[in-house]
């Protein structure tokens, strides 16, 4: 297998814990005989830095004529104060428009030994395993219309929730694709009982179940569903829901795994998918070797699978991520007491050498 890969580090402590991922893939090539091509491009700040815009054009075709793209993280207090339109996040919404990537995979799985990082009691949250499916390229994200306009009283700042009847069907059928490679189980969320766009959400989400009859639905609202997450999140297999639930719904799940340096995802839509940790570029620990690489190792593995079909290779590292907490090994967002503290480099390193 020959695969290029896109790899956009980003800001913060994106520069760090891409590298560890890099690291994991070519070993992967290495150990099971494939060629990845890893080619670098700037990204979010560090590209406002560089060439004055958050996803310059070559970033862009770079990410259009790859096979995946790895991404870090994006944005900083630095960039902060500027126009919406030139911001870090700019350059992930518009890979996401770009690349067509409308389904965005956000697995919360608790790793056994780290259930006293969660800061929920452990009876709560052993044994959760759930697929957060967020819609990411529709809804209040990319509604219209939108901006900041004058009137005679002051501002006016507008955004537009907005969903098609075909974007619901696409989100809806990739949900159910994923429930049955898992326990079959789907619960669509919204705000039917206030929205009309969550209404049409409800309605079209029924009818694409018929096609699925194996699979069971259930439908809750969102500020339950934000409720259950922590009262009971075992209910959960599979959550389907807009762009910006998923976003504050799925921060929520990273928690009950103990960090938000945990969690993986895959962004797919036609064509090369994107892969990145939940997490952002948090830029109060970035460049001090601390930041965990564990969310982006397994993005990395996502990459192989979902991307590359490459299952076998995905496994094994994900039973080197398993191998490393077993082992102790925890970054500073994990600790517990009696484990082995080390740093980003040192638990890249750690997961290497057990997939090795
Ligand atoms: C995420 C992030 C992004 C989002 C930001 C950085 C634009 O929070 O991927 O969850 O809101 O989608
Ligand atoms: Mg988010």
């Amino acid at each position: 297998m020959k695969a290029q890969i896109a790899v956009l580090a980003g800001d913060g402590v994106g520069k760090e814990i891409v590298p560890e991922a890099v690291k994991l893939l070519q070993a992967a090539a290495e150990k099971f005989g494939h060629t990845l091509t890893f080619v670098p491009a700037l990204v979010g700040g560090s590209a406002i830095d560089a060439v004055g815009v958050p996803l310059p054009d070559e970033t862009l075709a770079l990410a259009k004529s790859s096979d995946a793209v790895l991404l870090g993280a994006v944005g900083g207090p630095k960039w902060e104060g500027l126009d919406y339109k030139i911001r870090p996040e700019r350059a992930l919404l518009g890979l996401r428009e770009q690349l067509g990537l409308f389904a965005n995979l956000r697995p919360a799985k608790l790793y056994p030994m780290l259930s006293d990082a969660s800061t929920l009691k452990r009876e709560v949250i052993e044994g959760i395993d759930l697929l957060v499916v967020r819609e990411l390229t529709g809804g209040i994200y990319f509604g219209k219309p939108k901006g900041i306009e004058k009137t005679q009283e002051g501002e006016r700042g507008i955004n537009t929730e907005v969903y098609t009847t075909q974007e619901i069907q696409r989100i809806a059928k990739v949900a159910f694709e994923a429930a049955r490679k898992r326990r079959r189980k789907v619960t669509s969320v919204d705000k039917a009982n206030v929205l009309e766009s969550s209404e049409l959400w409800r309605r079209v989400v029924i009818e694409v179940q018929r096609g699925y009859p194996d699979v069971e639905l259930s439908h809750m609202y969102v500020d339950n569903c934000a409720m259950q997450l922590i009262r009971n999140p075992k209910q959960f297999d599979v959550l389907v829901t807009s762009n910006l639930f998923g976003d504050i719904l799925s921060d929520e799940a990273a928690m009950l795994t103990g960090s938000i340096g945990m969690l993986p995802s895959a962004s797919i839509g036609v064509k090369a998918g994107m892969y990145e940790p939940i997490h952002g570029s948090a830029p109060d620990i970035a460049g001090k070797n601390v930041a965990n690489p564990i969310a982006t190792i397994a993005s990395a593995a996502m990459l192989l699978s979902y991307q590359l079909r490459l299952d076998r290779e995905a496994e094994a590292i994900e039973q080197a991520i398993r191998k490393t907490l077993e082992q102790g090994y925890r970054t500073k967002d994990i600790q517990s007491p009696g484990s082995r503290l080390v740093g980003t480099v040192e638990m890249g390193d750690a997961i290497l050498n057990n997939f090795r």
